[in-house]
């Protein structure tokens, strides 16, 4: 607690810096194509994002688990993937109602949120996107889905749901820094299979990459929301300073900002500069709250279990386990399971 009170002040000094100007905004320019936000497709969208968070995999595999009801009854799963290290999960599937192939794709927060809030901070633009000239992201929220298991064993998920199902459009979906993997994943399918087959909704992601880096996604993944919540912290970070607007953080668009009062929510659709003043940048840092990053059009968005990053598996996976000393690829009604534990980590670089 002490901790994070002292995070807390740093958070509220950077936030300070950078409401402290009221610079012109950058445009990004996104297509001409508006993508209509739909709420009943948020809903479901941010159900598939609460269930990766479940830690039963057998409930999950099976679409048994308390949260694979409501509007995702009848999901067919096709894959699930776990990274045990990095405490990653993610799921590539069928909606049969939308005709999609849903990606959902949990982060790696584990039991201290509070912790990996404060760090946003600090993170820096360390990488430069492959092939892009100028576009600069963070390395950590980059290789979270490039360079582990997660890229690998999602693109080939899709890949062979399209060849089951035909060249049906894929849905990226993820809360926190699921969200912030999910907008890469997103790119990178859309940069495969055209920008059109690919959408993307994320719940309460961190900013995850500079202005130029906005206007690349924003040109390759038209049909992107991005869902904020209230007063929730979590978008407001790593810091955007509107006085150096090609140097820092620069969200894409398109926000989608709900608000509850009274029992009443709104959702107001940004403008389309990913930094709209008036969405939930208007928020004064001192009303920004962690509480509503949790709720997510009042769905809850925490993992059921924080206490370590435990994997409930059924006793048949438990077998597999041990014998394949970590790696496992299974079928089980036809669904691929793979978990990846530390020793394996090495080799699937070489992929
Ligand atoms: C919103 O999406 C749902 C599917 O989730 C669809 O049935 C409905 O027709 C859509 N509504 C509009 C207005 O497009
Ligand atoms: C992303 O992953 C691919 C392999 O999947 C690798 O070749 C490439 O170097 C990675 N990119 C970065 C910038 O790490
Ligand atoms: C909530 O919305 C209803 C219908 O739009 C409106 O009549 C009512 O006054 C609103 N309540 C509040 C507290 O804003």
């Amino acid at each position: 607690m002490e901790r994070w009170s002292l995070g807390a002040k740093v958070v509220a000094l950077a936030l300070l810096l950078s409401a402290a100007s009221h610079g012109r905004e950058l445009p990004v320019k996104s297509s001409d194509r508006s993508f209509i936000y739909n709420h009943t497709l948020a809903k479901t969208l941010v159900e598939y994002a609460s269930a990766v968070y479940m830690t039963d995999l057998t409930a999950l595999f099976t679409w048994t688990c308390s949260r694979c009801n409501d509007l995702t009854q009848g999901f067919e799963m096709r894959s699930l993937i776990v990274d045990v290290e990095n405490c990653l999960q993610a799921f590539v599937g069928v909606d049969h109602s939308l005709n999609s192939i849903i990606v959902a794709i949990r982060g790696t927060q584990e039991n201290s949120v509070q912790n990996w809030i404060k760090d946003l901070i600090w993170k820096q633009l360390d990488l430069s996107y492959p092939n892009m000239p100028n576009a600069k992201v963070h390395s950590g929220f980059f290789s979270s889905y490039n360079n582990t298991i997660l890229r690998l064993a999602i693109t080939s998920a899709v890949h062979k749901a399209r060849k089951s199902y035909g060249d049906i459009n894929v849905i990226v979906t993820g809360h926190s820094m699921g969200g912030a993997m999910a907008s890469f994943c997103a790119l990178d399918l859309a940069m495969k299979l055209g920008g059109g087959s690919v959408q993307l909704m994320t719940f309460g992601q961190p900013r995850v990459g500079n202005a130029a880096f906005a206007s690349y996604f924003a040109k390759y993944v038209p049909n992107t929301i991005r869902v904020t919540h209230g007063h929730d912290i979590v978008p407001h970070l790593p810091p955007y300073f509107s006085f150096l607007p090609q140097l820092t953080y620069h969200h894409f668009p398109r926000e989608v900002w709900v608000q509850d009062s009274d029992g009443n929510t709104t959702e107001r659709i940004c403008d389309d500069s990913g930094e709209d003043p008036d969405c939930c940048r208007c928020i004064s840092m001192f009303g920004l709250r962690i509480q509503d990053h949790f709720t997510y059009l009042g769905v809850d968005m925490e993992a059921d279990d924080w206490s370590t990053c435990r994997i409930i598996t059924a006793q048949r996976v438990q077998q597999f386990r041990l014998e394949l000393a970590g790696n496992i690829m299974m079928t089980k009604h036809d669904i691929d399971v793979s978990i990846v534990e530390p020793s394996v980590q090495n080799r699937l670089e070489q992929f």
